[in-house]
């Protein structure tokens, strides 16, 4: 079983979509068992795969999210669907996450995360890591995929922790290139800090438009970059407003009917596959 975690400091770099889309591929093209897991408080994976009349039949339902990972003591949380409920403590063996299709199963995001105490050194933070060790000596998944949120928060380390390589989109422009300096910074620390066996797996260029200047800035600056040289995946992911559209009605890359699209996120997660496997 392969984790790989979605990471970038920046916001809005596609992290989410690369998340979301790569789980799909690798379970509709590749045949794999995917496991989702939406840690980023925004919730916005699960909003990709989940209408909100849906996630709110989910959570009356008191199906689990990703909240029942990291809470080890009885919650109180009000919300507009349930009145105000105490969430107990869950095992690890007990969480199940929801299933999309076939081999595809997400573990939700939870709003609620904002309000879970996570200061370093409680040890909520290898919750995580428990669970994916859970999933992997009960063989139920080929891949995790996780999707983080854009902060250096606990969240992100507890993410880290739990994965075997990190993947990072960058939006081909100046300011996100070279912003990847710095989250090569914080991964150093959270790796040397807990003594974490993390490969960087690559980065993705995302948005891009391939016949601007800025592309090929943003190419030349990765490909000539002491640490990231030979992390760039050679396919990058094409620059469409019908990517916003189709999220906004849970479609998937594939589902969309654009050649370019489909063929760049099919090799995008190739490349992923063979790093992996290399
Ligand atoms: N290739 C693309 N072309 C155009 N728009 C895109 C593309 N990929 C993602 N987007 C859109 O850009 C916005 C940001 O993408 P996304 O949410 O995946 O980024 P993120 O890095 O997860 O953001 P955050 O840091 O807030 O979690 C979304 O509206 C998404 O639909
Ligand atoms: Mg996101």
């Amino acid at each position: 079983m392969k984790v790989l975690s979605l990471v970038n400091m920046k916001g809005g770099v596609a992290k989410t979509t690369l998340a979301v889309n790569l789980a799909d591929v690798l379970n509709r093209r590749e045949g794999k068992r995917v496991l989702l897991i939406d840690i980023d408080p925004q919730f916005n994976a699960t909003q990709c795969i989940m209408n909100g009349n849906s996630y709110k039949e989910y959570l009356s339902n008191k199906g689990y999210t990703v909240l029942d990972v990291f809470n080890d003591t009885p919650l109180s949380v009000v919300s507009s669907v349930n009145g105000t409920t105490t969430i107990p403590p869950k095992k690890i063996e007990e969480i199940i996450p929801y299933n999309i299709r076939n081999g595809f199963d997400l573990l939700p995001g939870a709003l609620e995360l904002h309000r879970l105490e996570m200061g370093s050194g409680q040890g909520k933070e290898m919750r995580l890591r428990n669970y994916i060790n859970h999933l992997r000596t009960n063989d139920l998944f080929d891949w995790v995929i996780i999707d983080t949120p854009p902060t250096p928060s606990a969240w992100m380390s507890a993410a880290l922790i739990a994965s075997d390589y990190y993947l990072t989109p960058v939006r081909p422009e100046p300011l996100s290139a070279t912003g990847i300096d710095l989250l090569r910074v914080v991964v150093n620390g959270i790796t040397s800090n807990y003594g974490l066996n993390l490969s960087c797996l690559g980065v993705v260029l995302t948005m891009a438009e391939e016949n601007t200047i800025v592309f090929s800035d943003a190419v030349d600056f990765i490909d000539n970059n002491t640490y990231w040289k030979g992390k760039r995946i050679s396919k990058s992911l094409p620059k469409r407003t019908a990517i916003a559209r189709g999220q906004g009605n849970q479609s998937f890359i594939l589902d969309l009917d654009d050649h370019d699209l489909n063929i760049s996120m099919s090799r995008i997660t190739k490349e992923v596959i063979e790093r992996a496997e290399a």
